[in-house]
Parts: structure tokens; C-alpha cells; sequence
């Protein structure tokens, strides 16, 4: 049956097929190609988008904007709304359904994005919530299927550190989805929800895929892709205390990449990342805790296995596929 996801939101991929992630995957290909070709279809002409941000963000606003100004559309940036403080979730999403053809929304509950979508009208695309990044997932995927070559289904993704976050859940659902061997590698107390853990398993059952969770970083072994993301996310600041005392030990290290023994094996990290001591909060957590890196080590960062700017780039052509599939012509 041939995939069609027009008027689709993208709350989470656990809403969507293998085959609609492989069709959203193929169409992120072929439109980064037309890019370097130079070719413009403008998909996205006369679409009004906006942007809706309650938490920051460089990457995903950008490849919002610059994927919508490829393909012709209009854009509006919103991070200080009416929403949630003088207007309900509800009313806003009615609002904006009349103004846009599409809405992305970053920010807390996975909850807000739903609401925005039973209400909107129109595609709600989920730019992350404490539980969910799913543009980010197919920006990852993308990316590791133009350096591991090997059919993704027989990849193996390794997630090291805060395996309950956004990105240690949806690389887990993105993995059962797409049949491949996932192993989350975490203190036991940052594994993720059982139930969610539980759920994926039965999708593992049908796609073929592997999902088990570690705290032995030997686990590693035989990785095609080692995967990290910041120790503590954002509206958690709280906890870099406790998160430096539970994840130093899954710190990726190049001993760690070794104990791979895959020489072809990738570094992904989806940024931004603390590897050096060129931010601020690196800076502060160094005068507090003494340490200059957290989850990934600056040599492994700029190291030849590492991707992560091929993968920032990808965001752009995943969320044009993204636009482009829902709501394009
Ligand atoms: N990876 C990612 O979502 O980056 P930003 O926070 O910069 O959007
Ligand atoms: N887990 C991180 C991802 C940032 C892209 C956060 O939510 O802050």
C-alpha cells in the first residue's frame, strides 16, 4: 500500500509504521540530493508555519525555518504567547488552526503537544517534550544510514547515559520500529519506564528488533553507533549533582569506543553537548564539580568516528521531509 501522511501530526513515532518512518526516511534522502543539486520544487508554497518554543533551542528552530524558506513557505517564531497563561491550550491551538497550515511545538509535557493537536486542525509537529524527540530520531537515523552501511535493520545502536530522557525513549521506540538491535546502557535507576520498555517489546516481536537495557558499559561491544546526550535536560537543572555522580562511570570515552572493536563505528550525540569548556555552564559545572567534560570526552568528540554535525545537518532535511509529507503538495 503506498504511504501517505498528508495532514498527519508527528507527535511521537510510536504513532507510525516501519514502512511511514522508511517513507519519511527515503523522502529526507532524496530531498537533501535535490538540495545539493540545487533543485527547488517548492513543496511548501503558500503554507503558513509556525513556531511555538517554550524551552531553547538552535538546531530545531533553524532547520524548521530554513527547510519551510527552501520549499517556499512562510514562517512565524512564537516563543512568548498568550498559551498557558492568559488563553488555554485549547483556545490557542483553535487560534492558530485558522492562521497556519502547520505548528511546531517545543517544550515540557508531552501532554501540551497532544492537547495542540486534538484542537489545532491542522499538523502539530513535536520539536521535543520531556518525553519525546522524534524529528530529532529520524535526523539519526538518516545519519547512520549514510556512514554504517549496513540495511538499518541490522544495526547496532548503543544509547549510553540518561536512558529515561527524551532521547534515550525515542531512540528505543525508533530502534523497535525500524527492527534494530538497541541496547541502553545506564544505572538502573535511569533506565526507562517499564512500561514504555514493555510496550516496545511487543514491537521488537513484530519488526525483528532487539531492545535490551545494561549497566555494564561492556555492552558496548560490537556497536555501529554509539550514542550520548547531555547528562541533564533541559528543566532538570536540579539534578547535575546527582546525574555527575550516577553517569561519570558511562562517560564516551575513546577506551569505550574501543571496547567496540568496531573500527567503522559512529559517534552521534544529537548537540548540544558539554565536551570542553567553551559555554558557560560548562564553565560553572567545572568550578563546581572540577570535572571539563561530561558525556561525551573532547577527543571522542572531534574524533573520526564522530558524526554529529552530518547529523545536525540531517535535522534540516528530516524536518523538510517532515513538512513536506504532511502537509505539502
Ligand atoms: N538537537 C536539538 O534538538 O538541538 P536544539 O536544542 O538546538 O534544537
Ligand atoms: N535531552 C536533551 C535533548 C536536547 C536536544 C534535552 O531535553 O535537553
Amino acid at each position: 500500500m503506498p504511504v501517505n501522511l498528508k495532514g498527519r501530526h508527528l507527535l511521537t513515532l510510536k504513532d507510525f509504521t516501519p514502512e511511514e518512518i522508511r517513507y519519511m526516511l527515503d523522502l529526507a534522502h532524496e530531498l537533501k540530493t535535490k538540495k545539493r543539486l540545487g533543485i527547488r520544487n517548492k513543496m511548501l508554497e503558500g503554507k503558513n508555519i509556525v513556531l511555538l518554543f517554550d524551552k531553547t533551542s538552535t538546531r530545531t528552530r533553524c532547520a524548521f525555518e530554513v527547510a519551510a524558506f527552501d520549499e517556499g513557505a512562510q514562517v512565524t517564531f512564537l516563543s512568548n504567547s498568550q498559551m498557558g497563561k492568559k488563553e488555554s491550550l485549547e483556545d490557542t491551538a483553535k487560534v492558530l488552526g485558522r492562521f497556519y497550515d502547520g505548528i511546531e511545538y517545543r517544550g515540557f509535557k508531552q501532554e501540551v503537544v497532544e492537547l495542540l493537536a486534538k484542537h489545532a486542525g491542522v499538523p502539530v509537529w513535536n520539536g521535543l517534550t520531556d518525553m519525546y524527540h522524534p524529528t530529532q530520531i529520524l535526523a539519526d537515523f538518516m545519519t547512520i544510514e549514510e556512514h554504517v552501511h549496513k540495511p538499518i535493520n541490522k544495526v547496532k545502536l548503543v544509547y549510553v547515559g540518561d536512558a529515561r530522557n527524551n532521547m534515550g525513549n525515542s531512540l528505543m521506540i525508533g530502534a523497535a520500529k525500524m527492527g534494530m538491535t538497541f541496547v541502553g546502557i545506564a544505572p538502573k535507576s535511569l533506565f526507562p519506564d517499564p512500561a514504555l520498555v514493555a510496550e516496545m517489546q511487543e514491537v521488537a516481536k513484530e519488526t525483528g528488533a532487539s531492545i535490551s537495557f545494561s549497566e555494564d558499559i561492556a555492552a558496548v561491544e560490537s556497536a555501529d553507533a554509539i550514542y550520548t546526550d547531555v547528562w541533564v535536560s533541559m528543566g532538570e537543572e536540579a539534578q547535575f549533582e546527582e546525574r555527575i555522580r550516577l553517569l561519570t562511570p558511562y562517560r564516551v570515552t575513546m577506551d569505550m569506543m574501543k571496547m567496540t572493536h568496531n573500527d567503522n563505528v559512529i559517534f552521534l550525540h544529537c548537540l548540544p553537548s558539554f565536551h570542553d569548556l567553551e559555554t558557560s555552564v560548562g564553565r560553572d559545572i567545572y568550578e563546581k564539580f572540577g570535572i571539563t567534560e561530561m558525556e561525551v570526552t573532547d577527543e571522542v568528540f572531534r574524533s573520526k568516528y564522530s558524526k554529529v554535525f552530518d547529523e545536525a545537518e540531517n535535522r534540516m532535511h528530516t524536518i523538510k521531509a517532515v513538512m513536506v509529507a504532511t502537509i505539502g503538495r
